[in-house]
């Protein structure tokens, strides 16, 4: 079957691949969607692994229910990516997402389990999720990245009336805000160095305002917002500067979660959070409920996750779309790729 693979620095290829096989216990699916994540780009520009075809948001239809009793072929399921070991401290604690182990064979995200940029795939048993007749597949397709923001979000311990700023208006930024406007911050802002993206978060309705996070004047504009600095910054880009612009914009004792990935490490001025007395909150992934409570959310109307999609795009486009989404200048945030298209 037609995949599309890495192939180099910020280069695929279209590639055939064999199709996924039964075990017995894997749920194979014919792939309706899959989202083109932040985290991609990372494994597209640094062009490795080689070979890795990605895809880790997705939706698709039951070919093969596998081991899953309560599945039957035409179901509509969804997934999560992570390949917890289900012995260690963090999966019997109720938190696979930091297992050592969940990257090591996650779906799309490892040479050992193809993603959803092909048009079937085997996914691990216990980790799919019935998806609601009610939602699309587009919605059902964007559940990971609701997760990651729900789960930030969460871990943020936003206060009604705390003023929040989102470093950078990406995907994971934008979920980000709308969480924090639900959980009742007063003031939500987005931070951003792509203009067109910083305006879409205010058109879109998940941010009260945005700063550009270029300008020289960046601090005197978070202290006319905030006179102290922000309650809570939520960092997702990954990148040196966008944490160092955190750890200035909050306010001192104030939390930042970290939720931008960066593979290299990353230089950033500790003084300051020594100084200031911040508090430095992790965020990867997200646990199972709050996978299912995002299709919930969706599910009930609570949310509108459609009005984050910009374009449904076959395997052919993938790569302009990825070198679309990364031009610093589009105001494209998320691109769903149809692999039958
Ligand atoms: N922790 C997790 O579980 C998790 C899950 C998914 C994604 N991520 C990471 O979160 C980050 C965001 O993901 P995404 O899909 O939204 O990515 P994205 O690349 O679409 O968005 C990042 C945005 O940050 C902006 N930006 C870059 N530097 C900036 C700066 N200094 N100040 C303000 N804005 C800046 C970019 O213009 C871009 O719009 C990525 O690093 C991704 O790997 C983490
Ligand atoms: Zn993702
Ligand atoms: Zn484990």
């Amino acid at each position: 079957m037609r995949s599309v693979a890495i192939k180099g620095k910020r280069e695929f290829e279209i590639k055939e691949i064999s199709e996924p096989v039964s075990d017995g216990k894997n749920v194979i699916i014919d792939v309706k969607k899959t989202g083109i994540c932040g985290s991609d780009i990372h494994y597209w520009v640094a062009g490795e692994p080689v070979g890795l075809v990605m895809g880790h948001e997705y939706v698709g239809v039951v070919t093969n229910p596998g081991s899953r009793e309560d599945l039957k072929v035409g179901d509509r399921v969804t997934a999560l990516p992570i390949s917890p070991c289900l012995s260690c401290h963090a999966c019997k604690s109720g938190n696979p997402q930091y297992c050592i182990h969940t990257w090591d064979n996650a779906t799309g995200l490892s040479l050992t389990n193809p993603g959803g940029l092909a048009p079937k795939m085997a996914i691990r048993p216990d980790m799919v999720v019935k998806v609601p007749d009610n939602i699309t597949d587009e919605e059902a397709a964007m559940t990971e990245p609701t997760a990651v923001g729900l789960h930030a979000s969460r871990l943020a311990d936003i206060k009604v009336g705390d003023k929040v700023l989102v470093v950078g208006g990406g995907i994971i930024g934008l979920v980000s805000a709308m969480f924090a406007k639900m959980e009742g911050a007063s003031l939500v802002v987005v931070s951003e160095t792509n203009k067109a993206r910083g305006e879409k978060a205010v058109s879109l309705g998940v941010a009260d305002d945005w700063m550009d996070a270029t300008d020289p004047k960046f601090m005197e504009n978070v202290m006319s917002k905030t006179e102290i600095g922000f309650d809570i910054v939520i960092e997702c880009c990954g990148n040196a500067k966008a944490v160092s612009s955190s750890l200035m914009a909050v306010k001192t004792g104030g939390t930042v979660v970290l939720v931008g990935v960066s593979i290299d490490p990353v230089s950033i001025p500790t003084a300051i959070a020594v100084m200031h007395e911040l508090k430095l909150q992790g965020a990867i992934a997200y646990t199972k409920e709050e996978f299912q409570t995002c299709i919930d959310l969706m599910s009930s109307k609570k949310i509108d996750m459609l009005k984050f999609l910009d374009s449904v795009v076959g395997l052919e486009d993938v790569q302009s779309s990825y070198e679309k989404l990364t031009s610093g200048v589009s105001d494209a945030v998320k691109i769903i790729v149809d692999p039958n298209k």
